[in-house]
């Protein structure tokens, strides 16, 4: 078979379009991330060396090692017989997610190369691993499309945002849980429907959610190493935390209706399911929690998305209106995002014992 050089062409300009896209930064796109990595080496996990050492032994298992591979369960399908909103928005869907892993790896492998602590060392080799693996699955994916992010230009390319050490256990944390309840939630409502399933690498989310979940329950033993991460004026950068962490991702899953609507998935409800499991899981560390069934916080987060609409007419407009109306909006993003941080949250016990398994 021979390719016109204009079906190449089309095909370069394409892929660079997808590193384009993971490229960009806005407040909403998965973000790559620096911290002071000296700090981060310093951490001294005897306080939960029995859980700890439990937890690596899984990971050095590597009970995953072949799961992030094509085999007959992956589905031929004609993306191309797509509505094109939901061709491109299953292509936004799979690069976002690939960047959102992809930064994990590159924040990951960059701590295990700058680290001298073996435990620190030994974990973050093994949650990069992870990460290298589920990014080039999705890369590898994204490849029926006809278009390929190039990941090593990504690594260099990209703005990384500079987060102190207690931030990144925060939004990693948090991230890595979510992560699980989103894939999780997925899964299964595509195993209740599977004439629903538009992608076969829905069928690879049971598993891949697990990476996730032990992810997340090492952010929560190194949290617990030090109890001021989880206690004094450390709790108001929880509830930011779990706010904006919330918040972004029901703006961004609402920016994606052709797709959650092909397979069926009532978007309020899915982000009400997937904020309900992650809120449990946090019980395990944090003392707070959001109150879920609040109305005003429904209220906000809706509010949100509205208001995040009319930022991207904004930017779409451009000009110097388009420039003011964007910093209108912004404002008010930034007061209804106080307002949401005014709802009082609910207290939490955190138990003796953090270690917890995957809820199927
Ligand atoms: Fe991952
Ligand atoms: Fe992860």
């Amino acid at each position: 078979m021979t390719i016109a050089a204009s079906d190449l062409k089309t095909r370069y300009d394409v892929q660079n379009e997808s590193t384009k896209t993971a490229l960009e930064t806005t407040l909403l796109d998965p973000r790559f991330y620096t911290t002071d990595f000296d700090e981060m080496d310093r951490i001294d996990v005897s306080p939960v060396r029995e859980e700890w050492d439990a937890l690596i032994a899984q990971m050095k298992a590597d009970p995953r090692k072949g799961h992030f591979k094509r085999t007959e369960d992956w589905d031929e399908i004609d993306f191309d017989a797509y509505d094109p909103e939901l061709r491109k928005e299953l292509v936004d869907f799979l690069i976002s997610s690939l960047t959102a892993e992809f930064s994990g790896c590159v924040l990951y492998k960059e701590m295990k190369r700058r680290g001298s602590n073996p435990d620190i060392c030994e974990l973050f080799g093994y949650m990069s691993r992870d990460e290298s693996r589920h990014a080039s699955f999705i890369n590898d994916a994204l490849k029926d499309f006809g278009i390929g992010v190039n990941m090593g230009f990504l690594a260099k390319a990209k703005k990384y945002t500079y987060f102190k050490p207690k931030f990144i256990y925060y939004a990693t944390y948090l991230s890595e849980k979510i992560g699980y309840a989103r894939y999780i939630t997925i899964y299964r409502h595509l195993e209740q429907h599977p004439e629903l399933r538009i992608h076969p690498i829905f069928k690879w989310f049971k598993e891949w959610c697990n990476d996730e979940f032990s992810h997340g329950e090492a952010f929560a033993l190194l949290m617990r190493t030090d109890p001021k991460l989880l206690s004094g004026r450390n709790v108001y950068w929880i509830k930011f935390f779990l706010l904006a962490v919330f918040a972004t991702m029901h703006v961004r899953d609402h920016a994606r209706p052709a797709f959650h609507k092909a397979m069926g998935i009532d978007i309020d409800d899915y982000d009400d399911k997937v904020f309900r499991i992650t809120s449990e899981i946090t019980r395990q560390v944090f003392p707070i929690e959001l109150d879920l069934d609040n109305p005003a916080l429904k209220r906000r987060f809706t509010k949100m998305v509205g208001i995040s609409r009319n930022i991207e007419a904004a930017e779409r407009a451009g000009g110097i209106i388009g420039k003011l109306r964007k910093g209108f909006w912004m404002g008010a993003a930034g007061l209804n995002f106080a307002g949401l941080y005014m709802i009082p949250t609910k207290k939490n016990e955190i138990p003796e014992v953090s270690r917890l398994e995957p809820v199927w």
